[in-house]
């Protein structure tokens, strides 16, 4: 394997409600992240996985994830960006590729590992897995007033695993002045050019309560 990936988990999640990391919250009886790192490792490019945890959890997560892969577990920081330059930071620089993969999308299959890292492989700067958008789309003002509806036909989704080339994630990192919510959003700002390649149903980013009932039928279909 010529890729590293970089495993961002070290994130709350509010959103799920109350109770662990979102990373360690259960899926069919095993956390997430282990559904993540699992598939993760099934991808025959990827050489090295890495994965930034909670601060207080490094520990238990190096020990929860060693018998379904070899990784090496970080401390995440207080927004995503800073767990993906933690985990960035211990990848060696003969490691040509770079994929960051959000915990979150645990049930990203191996083979669109395969598909965005062979994009890079064949000359992209950077790669992101994307959707077509099924809702339409509205911009709406503070107070709730419809201003315009967006062209939903210009419109992606966007997922992870996304693929760089290292130099150009490294770059993208240490020139990102402010937040931002995905890798790709820093390359952008670089004004390098990003492409993208179809993205999965199976990717989809558990965020909200039903997104885990989602997530436990999508394990029922996984072929
Ligand atoms: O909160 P959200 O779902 O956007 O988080 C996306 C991914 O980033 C999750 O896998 C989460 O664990 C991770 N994250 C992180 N460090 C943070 C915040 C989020 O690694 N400080």
């Amino acid at each position: 394997g010529d890729v590293a990936v970089v495993v961002p988990a070290a994130g709350a999640g509010v959103r799920l409600g109350p109770g662990a990391p979102k990373a360690l919250r259960l899926l069919d009886g095993e956390p997430l992240l282990v559904h993540a790192v699992r598939r993760t490792a099934a991808a025959p490019s990827v050489r090295m996985i890495v994965v930034a945890a909670p601060p207080a959890d490094v520990e238990a997560v190096h020990a929860l994830l060693s018998p379904v892969a070899p990784v090496v577990v970080v401390a995440g920081g207080a927004e995503r960006q800073d767990s993906v330059a933690a985990a960035l930071a211990v990848v060696p620089e003969d490691i040509g590729i770079v994929l960051v993969h959000d915990a979150a999308r645990c049930l990203a299959p191996a083979e669109l590992f395969e598909r965005v890292a062979a994009a890079v492989r064949a000359g992209a700067d950077a790669v992101i897995p994307a959707l077509p958008v099924v809702d339409t789309i509205k911009e709406v003002a503070a107070d709730g007033t419809v201003l315009g509806t967006v062209d939903r036909s210009v419109l992606r989704a966007v997922q992870t695993p996304q693929g760089f080339r290292a130099p150009v994630l490294r770059a993208a990192h240490a020139a990102a002045a402010d937040l931002h919510t995905d890798d790709a959003g820093a390359v952008e700002k670089l004004g390098r050019p990003v492409i993208c390649v179809p993205g999965s149903d199976f990717a989809l980013k558990v965020t909200r309560p039903l997104d885990l009932a989602l997530a436990t039928h999508l394990l029922t279909l996984e072929s």
